[in-house]
């Protein structure tokens, strides 16, 4: 949802075209997270003036604009910043006017790029206004852009440094969000400033930095006063009227940024909502934490904080690392595949295996989760477990709650996190919270898991993007490391989230004899699955034929079954409606008989899965009665099922442990959502409405 992108580059000649170039390519990598137009601001040809290209619908759009621009692309640069964004419309429709960068004036003294929401650009508006300020979009995002402005020309005697202007102007906004501003006032700086939406800073330096980390600057306690709200008469004495007030900021270098010998040392940075919009360029990253403010100017990096470090608060880092990212280029391309979403539903067979490599040792039956071991006994002690997601991630734990509850015997919930918070849901201190989440960045789920923490439950993550949010807010946790998912109808990380999930019962699990056999069971199961994924791959052009034939111009379907295969049904459904746009619904089919019976006619499509385990005979009885009101239904068996009624339509997937086969049942159903979306045109990898992550609530 929204993506910014900014470069500055230190003592290195680049001309115009590269720097658009790398904006562009900088926005195509984050296409995937959900946006509708695009824009870019850069330097432009005398000091002070700035240029923009901004475009509705796709990045392709704009780099077709700058292409047949006229502006000069061979003008060098020896150091420049330059700021890009796509957006998700939030505030206002997508239109050229209200596609960023937001300037705060006609002259563009100030312009910003930002994802989330400001929740009081509303009243910041109305005071601009009547201070004579003209809006000209109806973005939230203008308001910080003119705020900055009125601040900044506010201020009688000195000026303010660039972290200083922005501090303050943070100070004054509230929600959660992420900012990047550049200034005609600050020539050759840029300021990115988190809260609650994520952001990263890559660094390219042709020699090896001197240490891997940056210091945090903390402010003072003077620096720290609020300043009187913006709302505040413009006559008050202090507030923002007043000189800025910063004696105490320490100042300590930035170590990492300094040569050997001394002097400035060429280097480019590059500011991203995304890792997958810097690993081409360099893997050297560094997160920065909520509250953060960075600061890039003459070629170093400066990390403040917006409030100083609070006493008897929780200690605050001093220094943020800079790591080393672990994604390759080429897991975040499309290769020989049409669209992501199929390179990543190809993927699973790998992607299940790196989840699990390093933890399930076969041989001795044996799961070792690292990032567990010291909270097993907190966990085994709760006195329930409650899980909490969105969408997909919210499948993967109806998939294994019933796992859960048979291998540890704690009683588990499932929560879909936006209703937890709707429910102000009692939660206590020994209750352990497990907070599902392919991005780390879901807004909702974040809530929960504040929400959980501030009661003093123990907080489990089970996350696929190292460094998000959730991976770090929580106690402990398990990475799914399906790789980077891009498509943004979530594939393989339902997989790896499933397996996930059902490694930690495992490991819960293993001081309790008596389930011995059945652990085993599960764990040889899982030794298997891999080649089975294949095996269910290599029906592919069945699916695809399914989607062209009966399914092709149907406009509902209906996907039902009982105990595990009911998450199978809610997540085939998910990705049906999600990405061909038709309407489905999955069903239990134990509730058939409580209403949806009602829909069944001849002319309803219909998939039931009816894979062998405990309740094959309970399906078998929901078969009956939609075959009775003449329902056609396509059943999802097993290879070997013989009881089958002959000359019905069947997707034949093989046989695994009860609590394993809805990890190949849902293969098929990706596949068919896949074909349907492509038969009939629609953008698979940027289903129309839907963003990747969605970081607002
Ligand atoms: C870790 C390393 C892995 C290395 C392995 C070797 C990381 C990210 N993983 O994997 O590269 O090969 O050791 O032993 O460096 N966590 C949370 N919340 C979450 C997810 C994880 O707090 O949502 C924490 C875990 O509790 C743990 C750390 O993050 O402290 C890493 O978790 P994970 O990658 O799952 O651990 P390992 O599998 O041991
Ligand atoms: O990143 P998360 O797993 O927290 O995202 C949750 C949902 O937004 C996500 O699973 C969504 O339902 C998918 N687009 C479904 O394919």
């Amino acid at each position: 949802m929204c993506g910014i992108f900014g470069y500055c580059s230190f003592l290195q000649e680049k001309d115009r075209k590269t720097v658009c170039d790398i904006l562009v390519n900088g926005l195509a990598r984050q296409e995937y997270r959900g946006y509708d137009s695009a824009g870019i601001g850069i330097d432009g040809d005398k000091p002070g003036e700035m240029y923009f290209f901004k475009e509705v619908g796709k990045v392709a759009g704009l780099r077709k604009k700058i292409a047949e621009s006229d502006v000069d692309t061979s003008k060098t640069f020896i150091s420049q910043v330059s700021i890009a964004h796509t957006r998700w419309a939030t505030h206002g429709p997508p239109s050229v006017v209200n596609c960023h960068p937001l300037k705060s004036d006609p002259d563009a003294h100030f312009i910003v790029v930002h994802n989330g929401i400001v929740t009081n650009a509303v009243a910041l508006r109305l005071v601009l206004q009547k201070r004579g300020y003209k809006f000209e979009s109806e973005t939230d995002t203008e308001a910080a852009a003119i705020l900055t402005k009125y601040i900044y020309d506010s201020q009688t005697g000195k000026k303010p440094t660039f972290t200083e202007l922005v501090k303050q102007v943070l100070h004054e906004l509230e929600g959660s969000f992420a900012f990047v501003f550049k200034s005609s006032h600050y020539p050759n700086e840029v300021v990115t400033a988190r809260r609650g939406s994520p952001l990263l800073i890559g660094v390219k330096t042709e020699k090896k930095l001197k240490v891997d980390f940056v210091d945090v600057e903390f402010a003072g306690p003077e620096s720290d006063a609020k300043s009187n709200s913006a709302l505040a008469p413009p006559t008050s004495p202090s507030g923002l009227l007043a000189p800025p007030s910063n004696p105490g900021m320490l100042r300590s270098q930035s170590r990492a940024f300094m040569s050997e010998d001394g002097l400035p040392q060429p280097i480019e940075f590059f500011i991203a909502s995304d890792a997958a919009a810097i690993i081409e360029h360099t893997k050297r990253v560094l997160y920065l934490e909520d509250d953060d403010i960075a600061h890039i100017s003459g070629g170093e990096l400066h990390i403040h904080r917006l409030r100083r470090n609070e006493e008897g608060g929780a200690p605050q880092a001093q220094h943020r690392t800079i790591e080393t990212l672990e994604i390759e280029l080429a897991e975040i391309m499309k290769g020989k595949f049409d669209h992501f979403m199929q390179k990543e539903i190809y993927e699973q067979p790998e992607s299940v295996v790196n989840t699990m490599r390093g933890r399930v040792n076969f041989d001795q039956a044996r799961i070792t989760l690292g990032g567990l071991r010291a909270y097993l006994n907190i966990i085994r002690r709760g006195r329930r477990i409650v899980f909490c997601a969105c969408g997909t991630s919210y499948h993967s734990a109806i998939a294994t709650r019933a796992i859960f509850e048979e291998l540890t015997e704690i009683p588990v919930s499932v929560e879909l996190a936006s209703d937890f918070l709707d429910r102000k849901t009692p939660i206590f201190r020994d209750d352990v919270c497990v907070f599902v989440s392919q991005s780390g960045e879901t807004a909702d789920t974040i809530l929960a898991l504040r929400y959980c923490l501030e009661r003093g439950a123990l907080c489990v993550g089970v996350v696929n993007t190292v460094g998000s949010t959730i991976s770090r807010e929580t106690h402990c946790g398990v990475h799914i490391n399906a790789g980077p998912e891009i498509g943004v109808a979530s594939t393989k990380a339902y997989t790896s989230q499933y397996i996930a999930l059902l490694m930690v019962a495992l490991q819960l699990s293993e001081d309790r004899i008596s389930l011995t056999e059945r652990r085993n069971q599960i764990i040889q199961g899982l030794h298997a699955l891999p080649g089975q994924i294949k095996r269910v791959l290599d029906g592919d052009k069945g699916f695809q034929e399914l989607a062209t034939g009966v399914l092709a111009n149907q406009r509902s379907l209906l996907l039902m079954g009982r105990g595990y295969q009911y998450a199978t049904c809610l997540e085939g459904a998910l990705k049906i409606k999600e990405i061909s746009y038709m309407h489905s619904e999955g069903i239990l089919a134990g509730e058939l008989k409580h209403g949806p019976l009602a829909l069944i006619d001849e002319n309803m499509p219909v998939i039931i899965v009816m894979t062998q385990d405990s309740l094959y005979p309970k399906v078998q009885s929901a078969y009956a009665q939609i075959t009775a009101r003449k329902a056609a239904p396509i059943i999802i068996c097993n290879e070997e099922d013989e009881g089958i009624p002959k000359g019905c339509q069947t997707i034949r997937v093989p046989s695994t442990v009860d609590c394993l086969q809805g990890l190949l049942n849902i293969i098929p159903l990706q596949l068919l959502s896949y074909h349907l979306a492509v038969k009939n045109g629609f953008d698979v990898d940027f289903p129309r409405n839907l963003a990747k992550s969605v970081t607002t609530e």
